[in-house]
């Protein structure tokens, strides 16, 4: 572990410095990793597993779309990719990689698979944290350990094949073994993680939950569309709104923001900028509390979970959703956004 300041706020972290990938290879070398689930974090924890040297198998619906990817990215039928249930019968580490709800779809099934010493993982603390909704109590002679990412699957495979690697958290529910711990921090290294830094089950998903609505998305897309919708409301051109919103936060500020943060932002931009960012970042900020106070709220008392296990389990789910999805990209703000992006040089090149 290494200790570092964040802010005042001492903390223990853990990169391949102190636990380099050869240690976690020397962990896992008598394990087999299953990984069930290969929709997005899935095959990008699997590949990234796979081309550390360290072995998985797959569990996924026989013959479906995901079935077929993984297929593509090389796995055997009957070799490494095997119907659910079967890789969780061969796996001594189970990676609860299915979506949320296809970890409570499947769970009856997958807990009968689970053997003494066995460890079960999840990238997320939704299925342990809200039980009495999912119904996932794992038996009690199996280590429940977490690796979260703190970013999209496909990051996950894209920034560990560029070497720069996604943070995750990391925690233990249960230790069954006594090496709970040693496995699950060797996990976490495995899948490329950049550092990883301890939580809890809970403090995982309320955290994730709150991020992924708030500033991460939810809050994001919001106050996007608002800005847009206050240029257009007064005159302005869908490329003028588009761009002052979207293309210029995307393909500068958040980058220059993501290398040297937001300190270093304000001092370097015109002294008009500076000066009115100054001021309306408390606005916006006091204006949005009590959102992300409600918002909060809602998450630890299980209201957000209830609701994604009650949509998402209708039977007509991905019709009502492909609903809302197709309305936001035929939104003005989003065809204007498709038309900017096919502008950039590099789109323009491709096309031609
Ligand atoms: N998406 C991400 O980038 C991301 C990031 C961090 C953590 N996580 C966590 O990782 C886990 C996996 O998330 P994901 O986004 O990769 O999942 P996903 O939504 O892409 O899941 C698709 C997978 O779930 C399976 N599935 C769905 N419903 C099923 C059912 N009823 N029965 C059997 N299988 C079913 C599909 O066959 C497929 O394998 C979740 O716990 C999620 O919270 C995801």
């Amino acid at each position: 572990m290494a200790k570092i300041d964040f802010g005042g706020t001492i903390e223990d972290v853990v990169t391949d410095d102190e636990f380099p990938l050869e240690k976690a290879r020397e962990i896992l070398k008598n394990e087999t990793i299953a990984v069930l689930g290969y929709g997005v974090q899935g095959p990008a924890q699997a590949l990234n597993l796979r081309d550390n040297g360290i072995p998985v198998i797959i569990g996924q619906m026989e013959g479906d779309q995901y079935w077929k990817k993984a297929v593509a990215d090389g796995f055997v039928p009957g070799k490494n990719l095997f119907p659910i249930e079967e890789a969780a019968k061969r796996g001594t580490i189970v990676k609860e990689l299915l979506s949320d709800a296809g970890q409570v779809a499947t769970w009856p099934k997958v807990q009968k698979c689970l053997n003494k010493g066995d460890a079960l993982y999840f990238s997320h603390g939704f299925s342990i944290v809200y039980k009495d909704q999912t119904g996932i109590i794992p038996p009690d002679y199996v280590d429940v350990i977490l690796v979260a990412p703190k970013g999209s699957g496909t990051n996950v495979r894209r920034n560990f094949l560029d070497g720069s690697g996604i943070n995750s958290s990391y925690a233990v529910f249960q230790d069954y073994t006594g090496k709970a711990t040693e496995r699950t921090l060797a996990l976490g290294i495995a899948i490329g993680s950049g550092y990883l830094f301890p939580t809890t089950f809970e403090a995982e998903v309320y955290s994730d939950l709150t991020g992924e609505r708030g500033v991460l998305m939810g809050c994001l897309a919001g106050t996007m569309e608002a800005q847009y919708n206050i240029l257009r409301k007064n005159g302005h051109s869908p490329s003028e709104a588009f761009n002052e919103t979207v293309e210029e936060l995307t393909q500068s500020l958040i980058r220059l923001v993501g290398e040297n943060g937001m300190d270093w932002m304000f001092s370097n931009c015109s002294t008009t900028a500076q000066r009115g960012a100054l001021d309306w970042a408390p606005k916006f900020r006091d204006a949005v509390a009590p959102v992300f106070e409600q918002l909060y709220d809602r998450v630890k008392s299980g209201k957000e979970t209830q609701r994604v296990l009650e949509v998402n389990s209708a039977p007509d789910y991905l019709q009502k959703l492909q609903v809302e999805l197709d309305a936001i990209k035929n939104s003005e703000m989003w065809k204007a956004g498709a038309a900017v992006r096919a502008l950039r040089p590099e789109n323009r090149k491709k096309n031609q």
